[in-house]
């Protein structure tokens, strides 16, 4: 796919969109463009080639049709985003870097997460997570104690790391062998004023939904408490 084909996306590439993603081009970081994951609400995701031939994952954000004022109170929340700008422009770009930072943050500390690339913009790139298709949501999969375990200790290595990820679903969760947390974008710092509100909320989520299928969990105080001792320790 040429770079120019992407237009028929209108409404989630602009043309300063397309400039940043020239210029991923340019530099060499894209070679290649294969065509749409999956068009969601802030964000459409690319399937695409790095320079080696391997296939990444293209997140692109919206520059439009978010809820800006939103992303603003939650970023400024956030120390080390709490100088920025409140221009859309300036809110979405941080909004990408930070999901950017995020993943590093994570991945470095042994996450079980797409492996960042780059950030310009508001494009990001990040390893892709599938084989020949991209890895299923957890939500259209069956999953059981095993995988509740897996991402109860992932929750708490997020939180070791400094982050909550604020937005834990299992829509946010793909399955490739083992489940794989995506969309770091709300990601905040655990000193964040929403930090903890946002941690009970991302357990919750969780339990809600193995209960639901009625695999035994732990009480969500209970996981919560866990978690923050071991992380003021
Ligand atoms: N690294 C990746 N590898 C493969 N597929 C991915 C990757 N990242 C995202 N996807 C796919 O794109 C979808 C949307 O990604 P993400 O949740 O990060 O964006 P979003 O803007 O929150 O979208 P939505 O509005 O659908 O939640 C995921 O559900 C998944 O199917
Ligand atoms: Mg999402």
């Amino acid at each position: 796919m040429k770079v120019d084909e992407l237009k028929v996306y209108r409404g989630l590439i602009d043309n300063r969109t397309l400039m940043t993603l020239y210029s991923l081009f340019n530099k060499g970081i894209i070679s290649e463009i294969i065509g749409i994951i999956k068009e969601g609400k802030e964000s459409g995701i690319f399937l695409g080639k790095d320079k080696n031939g391997d296939k990444i994952a293209i997140k692109v954000y919206r520059t439009v049709a978010s809820d800006f004022k939103k992303m603003w109170k939650y970023l400024i929340a956030d120390n080390r985003f709490s100088k920025i700008r409140k221009d859309k422009t300036s809110i979405i770009y941080s909004w990408c870097l930070r999901e950017f930072r995020n993943l590093s943050i994570c991945f470095n500390n042994g996450v079980s997460c797409p492996k960042p690339i780059y950030a310009k913009n508001n494009v990001l790139l990040m390893s892709f997570i599938g084989d020949d298709n991209p890895a299923g949501r957890m939500i259209d999969t069956l999953v059981g104690k095993k995988e509740y375990d897996f991402i109860i200790k992932q929750i708490a290595k997020i939180a070791k790391s400094g982050i909550v990820h604020g937005d834990l679903s299992p829509y946010n969760i793909l399955m490739h062998k083992k489940p794989v947390i995506i969309d770091f974008s709300h990601g905040t710092s655990i000193k964040s004023i929403f930090a903890d509100e946002m941690l009970k909320k991302d357990i919750q989520n969780i339990n809600s939904y193995f209960n639901k299928l009625g695999t035994s969990t732990v009480d969500t105080d209970r996981v919560y408490e866990k978690i923050i001792t071991k992380v003021k320790k």
